[in-house]
């Protein structure tokens, strides 16, 4: 029997986080030939995490440039997986989530009339612009698929409200929580020396921001609320692992490279992220993939975004929206640092997986095994 070539396609640091355990579940399936895309859309930021799980992309495009716009990663992604697919010839395209590469892949495999599973499938905040562009690129990108991979009841039921047929629908749970418990599994011990700079036993909380719709003012709302955070609470600690876009470390640095008491670090190994979200007294985040790992570590998170398509996780009381109103943030962080009972409060709510229970990866090469023989 000929194998199906399967190309499993990543851009982004959180793409390849949530598409690596798909990819290597599909690899332990004899009838598979899978094939890694990376498109380069990040470049350090994805090594990072293709090195972590010991991906081999086939091919990676190496798109990245500083600062660079929505067109040209558009046009760059479909160009160079079009050309990949015409010498490759997949049975099947897998994209994952709502990146830019996530659309024009998806884009690229259906000129060629290939069909395409999108994992992570049917996530809505109902609202186009925010987050932005990501809302279009799933909605788009879920009306040319074959298969929809949801993380959860809701996402499948987003889907089928667009007349998606349900056929095609398969409720998987989230391959982060795949990715999360093979992480877990290995006990790494953190190794990025940059962590050395935070006291052994000193209080942090954990902060990432990177969100496009939150550049300019509303990430100068989030680093001023940060610095009320740290002038109140003389004892507490910052982690800060700053993404690699200029954009976002130009105000970060500008309100916090004064103060001791914040770490601000490099993008960090996904294992050392992990161990940095367990660590924490709470994390503070406008982070998609970390609202969903939260939810099954039970860590609070304060979400620093006025929607998030992601309601099963406040619905499970692990992520409270907080948006990115200095006040708000502010005070809902010192409502978690004052009031004891709270964070356990949160922990004791937090009972049900939201997101799966790390078998997402498995279900999706068995719908795969038996659409494709
Ligand atoms: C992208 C995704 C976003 C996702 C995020 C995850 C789009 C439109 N946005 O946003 O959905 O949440 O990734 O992190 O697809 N850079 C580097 N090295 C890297 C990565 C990025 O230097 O390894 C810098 C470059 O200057 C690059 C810039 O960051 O131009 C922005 O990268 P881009 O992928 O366009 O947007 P993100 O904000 O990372
Ligand atoms: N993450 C990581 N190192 C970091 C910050 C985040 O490995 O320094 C992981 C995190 O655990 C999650 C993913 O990256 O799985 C989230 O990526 P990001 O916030 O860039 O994108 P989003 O999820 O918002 O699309």
């Amino acid at each position: 029997m000929e194998k199906k070539k399967i190309v499993c396609v990543m851009g982004t640091r959180p793409e390849a986080i949530k598409m690596a355990p798909v990819a290597i579940e599909l690899a332990k399936e004899e009838a598979f030939d899978v094939r890694v895309l990376a498109t380069g859309q990040h470049l350090e930021m994805l090594d990072q995490v293709i090195d972590f799980f010991k991906l081999t992309p086939d091919k990676n495009l190496r798109v990245m440039k500083d600062r660079q716009s929505l067109d040209y990663v558009t046009s760059s992604v479909i160009t160079g997986a079009g050309e990949y697919f015409d010498a490759v010839k997949p049975a099947a395209v897998l994209v994952h989530g709502d990146t830019t590469t996530t659309f024009a892949a998806a884009v690229a495999a259906f000129y060629r009339n290939i069909p395409i599973g999108h994992v992570e499938a049917g996530l809505r905040s109902f609202n186009m612009r925010l987050p932005f562009p990501e809302e279009m690129n799933r909605v788009l990108t879920d009306r040319i698929i074959t298969w929809g991979f949801a993380p959860t009841q809701l996402a499948a039921e987003n889907l089928i409200a667009e007349g998606i047929d349900k056929d095609r629908i398969t409720v998987t749970g989230n391959t982060v929580i795949d990715a999360l418990f093979y992480t877990i599994g290995k006990h790494i011990k953190p190794e990025s020396t940059e962590l050395n700079a935070l006291p052994k036993d000193a209080p942090f909380v954990l902060v990432t921001a990177h969100r496009r719709e939150s550049w300019g003012a509303p990430l100068e709302e989030i680093c001023k609320a940060l610095t009320d955070l740290l002038e109140a609470n003389p004892s507490l600690w910052m982690l800060i692992p700053m993404h690699k876009n200029p954009a976002v470390r130009e105000t970060i640095h500008k309100y916090l490279d004064s103060y001791h008491r914040v770490v601000l670090c490099e993008p960090l190994e996904y294992p050392d992220f992990v161990w940095a979200m367990n660590e924490s007294k709470f994390i503070l985040s406008d982070s998609g993939g970390v609202q969903e790992e939260a939810s099954s570590i039970k860590k609070p998170v304060l979400v620093l975004r006025e929607v998030t398509e992601r309601p099963e996780a406040v619905e499970h009381g692990s992520c409270i929206l907080v948006g990115v109103n200095r006040d708000k943030i502010y005070k809902e962080a010192m409502r978690l640092i004052n009031d004891k009972g709270a964070i356990q409060a949160i922990e004791k709510k937090c009972e049900s997986q939201p997101f799966g229970d790390g078998t997402a990866s498995l279900k999706i090469a068995t719908v795969l095994k038996e659409s494709l023989f």
